[in-house]
C-alpha cells in the first residue's frame, strides 16, 4: 500500500531513453543537453551518457548536470572501449518503452528525435532510422572519402541484412526496447556497427521507418572512427555470414594472419636478394621473425585495439605472443602429419593443420597476451 502511494507521488517515468555513447566529448556535453531539452516540449525523455573513462573529463561534465537534473544520467565504464558495447549497455540500463542511440558530438540533429518518437508510437512500428540525406541537403558532415566508404559498406551489408534500408550504417536510430532486450545477448560489443548488427540479428522481420536529416559538421573534439573501421566491418560481415558461429575477432585475427604470410614471403625475397651470403635458413628464420612481429603489432593495433598493450609491456607481450605461436606450430604440424599419414591429400592435411594452428594461436593470445582487463 505504502509503496503504491509513494510510486504515485513520483515523477512520471520517461517514455524514451536517449543513449549517447561518448568518448572525449567534454566540450559537447552542455550544448547537447541544452539542445535536447529545447527540442522536446515535455519530459517524456531521459538522457543516458555512456562514457568509456575519457581522459578529458567527459563523465565529470555529465555528472555535474546529472547532480541537478534527474533526466540526465552517466554510465562510466572502466577498462572497456567501443561504441557498440557502450550503446548496448546504455540501452540495457533503460526501462523506458523506447530507446534511441545518438552521437554525442552534435553531428546528429536532436530535433529529429521528436519526429522519430512520433513515428515509433504508431501501432506496429519497431524501429525508426534517421537517415543521412544525400539529395539537396546532402551529407555535409561526411567527407568525400568517408561517403565512398559508407556507400561500399552499404552495398556489402546487403549480404547479411535482409531489410531494405537506406542507411544501415547510421548511428542514429530509435527502437522498441524489447527488441534490444531480445537481441542483446547476440550483439557484438566490438566495433561500431550497432544498427547493422541489430538488423542482421533480429529474429523476426522488423517494421522499419526511415526519416531523413542533415548530418552536421563536428564543432568540438574529433572523430574516433578511422580507416580501421573498414577492417572491423569486414570482420562483422564474415561473422554474420557464418551464422554468428565464429566471433568477429577471430576473423580479424585471421585477416592479420593472412597478411603475415605476405609479409613473410616479401621479407624472405628481400633477404635472399640482398643478403645471399646468409643462405636460406637464416633468411627464412629472419622472415619468420619479421612476420611474427608484424602480426603482433597489427593484432595489437587492430584486432585487440580495445585491449591494446603500450610502452614497455610490448616486450613481454611480444615474447608471449611468439611463445604461443610456437606452440601453435607444434599443434599445426602434429595434426597435419597425422591426417597426412591417414592417406589424405596433402592440401587437406595442410589446411587442417593451418586452421588448427590459427584457432590455437587465437585462443592462447586472447588469454595470455591480450587479456580482458578486469
Ligand atoms: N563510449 C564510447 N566508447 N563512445 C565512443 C567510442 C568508444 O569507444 N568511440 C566513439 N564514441 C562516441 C563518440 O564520442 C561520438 O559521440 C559517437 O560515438 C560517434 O563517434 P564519432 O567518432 O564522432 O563517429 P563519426 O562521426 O566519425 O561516425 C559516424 O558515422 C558512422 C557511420 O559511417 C557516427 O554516426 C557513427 O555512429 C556511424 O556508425
Ligand atoms: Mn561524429
Amino acid at each position: 500500500m505504502a509503496v503504491q502511494q509513494s510510486l504515485e507521488n513520483k515523477a512520471k517515468a520517461p517514455e524514451l531513453s536517449i543513449v549517447v555513447p561518448v568518448f572525449k566529448e567534454a566540450a559537447n556535453i552542455v550544448p547537447l543537453v541544452q539542445l535536447v531539452e529545447a527540442a522536446f516540449e515535455d519530459d517524456s525523455w531521459e538522457l543516458i551518457f555512456v562514457d568509456d573513462n575519457s581522459p578529458d573529463g567527459t563523465a565529470e561534465q555529465v555528472k555535474a548536470i546529472a547532480a541537478k537534473d534527474p533526466r540526465v544520467r552517466c554510465i562510466r565504464r572502466v577498462g572497456r572501449r567501443g561504441l557498440s558495447g557502450a550503446s548496448i549497455e546504455g540501452m540495457l540500463s533503460s526501462s523506458a518503452r523506447y530507446v534511441a542511440v545518438m552521437d554525442g558530438d552534435l553531428q546528429h540533429d536532436e530535433r529529429v528525435l521528436v519526429r522519430m518518437l512520433a513515428l515509433i508510437r504508431a501501432q506496429g512500428v519497431d524501429l525508426v532510422i534517421a537517415t543521412r540525406e544525400r539529395e539537396g541537403a546532402s551529407i555535409t558532415g561526411l567527407s568525400g572519402q568517408r561517403s565512398l566508404v559508407s556507400d561500399f559498406g552499404r552495398f556489402l551489408s546487403r549480404l547479411v541484412i535482409k531489410a531494405d534500408v537506406k542507411d544501415p550504417m547510421s548511428g542514429f536510430f530509435m527502437v522498441r526496447r524489447e527488441i534490444v532486450e531480445q537481441a542483446a545477448p547476440k550483439l557484438a560489443t566490438e566495433g561500431f556497427k550497432i544498427l547493422a548488427d541489430l538488423l542482421a540479428t533480429a529474429d523476426k522481420p522488423l517494421s522499419i521507418r526511415e526519416t531523413p536529416y542533415v548530418f552536421r559538421e563536428r564543432q568540438h573534439g574529433e572523430s574516433k572512427l578511422d580507416a580501421r573501421v573498414a577492417f572491423d566491418y569486414l570482420g562483422f560481415l564474415l561473422h554474420h555470414l557464418t551464422g554468428r558461429l565464429v566471433p568477429v575477432r577471430f576473423f580479424l585475427f585471421g585477416l592479420v594472419g593472412a597478411s603475415g604470410v605476405v609479409v613473410h614471403l616479401l621479407s624472405l625475397k628481400l633477404m635472399l636478394a640482398n643478403f645471399p651470403s646468409y643462405g636460406f635458413d637464416i633468411s627464412q628464420t629472419t622472415a619468420t621473425f619479421i612476420a611474427m612481429m608484424s602480426n603482433f603489432l597489427l593484432n595489437n593495433g587492430l584486432t585487440y585495439r580495445d585491449r591494446r598493450i603500450t610502452g614497455w609491456s610490448l616486450v613481454p607481450g611480444f615474447l608471449l605472443f611468439a611463445a604461443s605461436c610456437s606452440i601453435g606450430v607444434v599443434a599445426n604440424v602434429g595434426l597435419a602429419r597425422l591426417i597426412f599419414s591417414e592417406g589424405q591429400e596433402w592440401w587437406v592435411a595442410g589446411l587442417a593443420g593451418a586452421l588448427t594452428g590459427a584457432v590455437f594461436n587465437y585462443v592462447t593470445s586472447s588469454i595470455l597476451v591480450w587479456r580482458k582487463k578486469a
